[in-house]
């Protein structure tokens, strides 16, 4: 049984993923600081598949203790690296840490994957390093552009450092996920977005309106050149997403690759506007949502979604849920997480 270590892996697409390895027969062993998770979402995992992962609780900006997990975990087949920080807002104000976390975390894990015999590696990227795309929809050929903040120079330059890195070591295979929108939940609602403080993204922040945290839902802005005047996104379910990782790592372990580092965008295909979004939960959850019409966010693209044609053609992926599904279960999480409270 192949072992695959999860950086990340009790994170909210982690431990989906986590979930989707061990249901195709991987051993999985995750790594997580808990800054941003908790160990809890183990016990989902378990609760889901019946299998608790191994899991070491580790900072991977500490070198010595990245060797030292390689050394006891020599056998490990491929790496799956999430473990990031990932607050667009946050990583304006504290560049530094968001340099040294994110890329000083990928060199050291690269730096052990030289070392082993093989290794296939799927890098956790994200549209973010598109900016707002001169062509819609997204393809992979969309150029790269001057990252609007730290956060998303650091998805850039970690895929230049895997590039390069695949290009000098033989034995290391890459594949880069640029992520749309991540959004749900596991249907079992044993695991979920667990967002810490005031959820930043669109669709905690609805959840949270509706179970009553918040007053209300302030919508970024309704003059922008789209059809209702408010922004559009391409909202992938995450047990998609987490079932692109395990085909992804598929076609690396088995050598289907087609050079030795490759990118992917992981969408619907589909763009959905904010009042869209709305519109969907209201619909599949029976509420009326609280909201108001405020104005722009900083830093907000008008519109971005995926040309999913090369996933579909070469990974041989496609999504099978839809917003509905990602907004019901979204909803379901969210009133099991308070039901706890
Ligand atoms: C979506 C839309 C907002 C909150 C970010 C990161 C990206 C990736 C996904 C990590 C926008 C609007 C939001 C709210 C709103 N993260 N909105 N009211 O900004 O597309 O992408 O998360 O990889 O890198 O940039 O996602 O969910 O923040 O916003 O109106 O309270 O919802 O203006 O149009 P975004 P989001």
């Amino acid at each position: 049984m192949n072992k695959i270590l999860v950086t990340g892996g009790l994170g909210f697409i982690g431990s989906h993923t986590v979930v989707e390895l061990q249901n195709e027969g991987y051993e999985v062993v995750i790594i997580d600081d808990l800054s941003n998770s908790s160990e809890k979402v183990l016990d989902g995992i378990t609760a889901i598949t019946g299998e608790k992962p191994i899991f070491e609780k580790l900072d991977l900006k500490d070198k010595a203790d990245v060797e030292a997990f390689f050394a006891k975990h020599n056998d490990v087949k491929g790496v799956i690296h999430f473990a990031a920080s990932k607050a667009v807002g946050e990583s304006v104000k504290e560049p530094l840490m968001y340099y040294e976390n994110n890329i000083g975390s990928l060199i050291y894990i690269l730096k052990e994957l030289k070392k082993l015999s093989s290794a296939a590696f799927i890098f956790s990227s994200s549209c973010t390093v598109y900016g707002q795309a001169d062509e819609l929809p997204i393809t992979e050929n969309a150029p790269v552009k001057k990252a609007e903040s730290p956060y998303g120079n650091t998805k850039q330059i970690g895929e230049e450092i895997i590039q390069e890195t695949c290009k000098v070591v033989p034995t290391l295979k890459a594949i880069a996920l640029r992520y749309f929108n991540p959004v749900g939940a596991h249907e079992s609602v044993e695991i979920g977005e667990l967002p810490i403080g005031v959820p930043q993204n669109l669709v905690p922040f609805i959840t949270q309106t509706a179970i009553g945290l918040r007053e209300e839902l302030s919508v970024f802005g309704d003059d922008y050149p789209t059809p209702d005047g408010t922004c559009i996104r391409d909202y992938i379910h995450v047990v998609d997403l987490a079932k692109a990782h395990v085909v992804a790592l598929g076609r690396l372990l088995k050598g289907e690759n087609k050079t030795s580092y490759e990118t992917f965008n992981l969408g619907t295909g589909k763009g959905s506007s904010v009042l869209e979004v709305v519109q969907s939960f209201e619909r599949v959850s029976g509420k009326k949502l609280n909201y108001k019409i405020v104005g722009r966010r900083e830093g907000d693209i008008i519109s971005a979604y995926a040309d999913t044609n090369k996933a579909n053609n070469d990974l041989g992926w496609k999504t099978k849920l839809s917003l509905d599904d990602a907004m019901r279960s979204a909803w379901k999480w969210e009133q099991k997480v308070r039901e706890k409270e």
